[in-house]
């Protein structure tokens, strides 16, 4: 069968889609719950905090302005220009020393500060090798400290790529890859002797109103970021079966549509990589 070609999402776009998927999410709460819980049970008073892919800013102002501990400083690195100038904004309001560094964190970076506490809140799906990365920044954490990413577990948008990316040519790179689950982080991780703790999150999407017709243009682009393509691109026949699949993953409960993605948080300790024990 012939491939479909379709173009993936550009970092423009991606910020345009991330916006309408955060919007519909009602997972962030429980993520910020879940960051309060351990900064208050973790990190000292004054920690230092590392961000990676901190984005528009979203989660450190819920952070300052929730229960939690807010950090003493705040690093974070944040490549795309619109979130960067965003975050920028953010953390001038919120009056936190900080420092943005505005380009891509990789397992080269380096990173001379020790910190108490990192975080990839849903950032890890753009790193070329999660597992190294998340490892990576674990060697910047001090011993007692912890690194936690908040990614997305094996269920609904990660289970799409099996089922659709097969029919696919991609026009241009993927730049997020949401076929990347708590699952691959995790047997990335134990492959190199590290075992995690993990949490899944029972975090919906409310889709209440999305398949109606007058919510057509927002699907359109809510499944534009979970697949990152242009869905509208798509031929009908296509788009039918994968909004069929959607919404056959809902359901209804107190008058709104939900459908259910557990978000995982994984955690890590500082200075916990130990070459050595790699497993094969
Ligand atoms: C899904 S967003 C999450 C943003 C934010 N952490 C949140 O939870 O709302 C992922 C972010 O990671 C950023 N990103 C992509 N590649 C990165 C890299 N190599 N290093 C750091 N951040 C990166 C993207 O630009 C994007 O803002």
């Amino acid at each position: 069968m012939t491939k479909i070609p379709v173009p993936s999402l550009d970092p423009g776009r991606y910020a345009e889609t991330f916006a309408v998927f955060v919007a519909r999410s009602l997972e962030y709460p429980q993520m910020v719950a879940e960051l309060a819980r351990m900064t208050r049970a973790e990190c000292p008073e004054g920690y230092r905090m590392l961000d990676i892919g901190a984005g528009t800013g979203q989660v450190i102002r819920a952070l300052a302005e929730g229960d939690g501990r807010s950090p003493g400083h705040y690093t974070a690195f944040e490549p795309n220009p619109r979130h960067a100038a965003a975050l920028g904004a953010t953390l001038q309001q919120l009056g936190l020393p900080h420092q943005v560094h505005a380009c891509p964190f990789s397992t080269t970076t380096e990173l001379g500060t020790p910190y108490d506490f990192a975080l990839f809140s849903h950032s890890l799906y753009w790193m070329e090798d999660p597992a190294a990365t998340m490892l990576h920044a674990a060697t910047a954490v001090v011993p007692g400290g912890k690194v936690l990413a908040f990614i997305a577990g094996p269920y609904g948008v990660h289970a799409m790529f099996p089922l659709f990316e097969p029919l696919l040519d991609r026009t241009s790179p993927m730049l997020q890859n949401n076929a990347m689950s708590s699952l691959e982080l995790v047997r990335g991780l134990r492959t190199r002797g590290v075992e995690p703790d993990l949490r899944m999150l029972p975090t919906p999407i409310d889709l209440t109103g999305l398949f109606d017709p007058a919510g057509e243009a927002e699907l359109d682009e809510f499944i534009s970021f979970c697949l990152q393509l242009e869905f509208s691109t798509l031929p009908a026949w296509l788009k039918r079966d994968i909004v069929d699949y959607v919404r056959g993953g809902c359901v209804t409960q107190d008058g709104c549509l939900y459908w259910y993605l557990p978000t995982a948080a994984v955690t890590l300790s500082g200075q916990c990589a130990v070459p050595s024990t790699t497993r094969t």
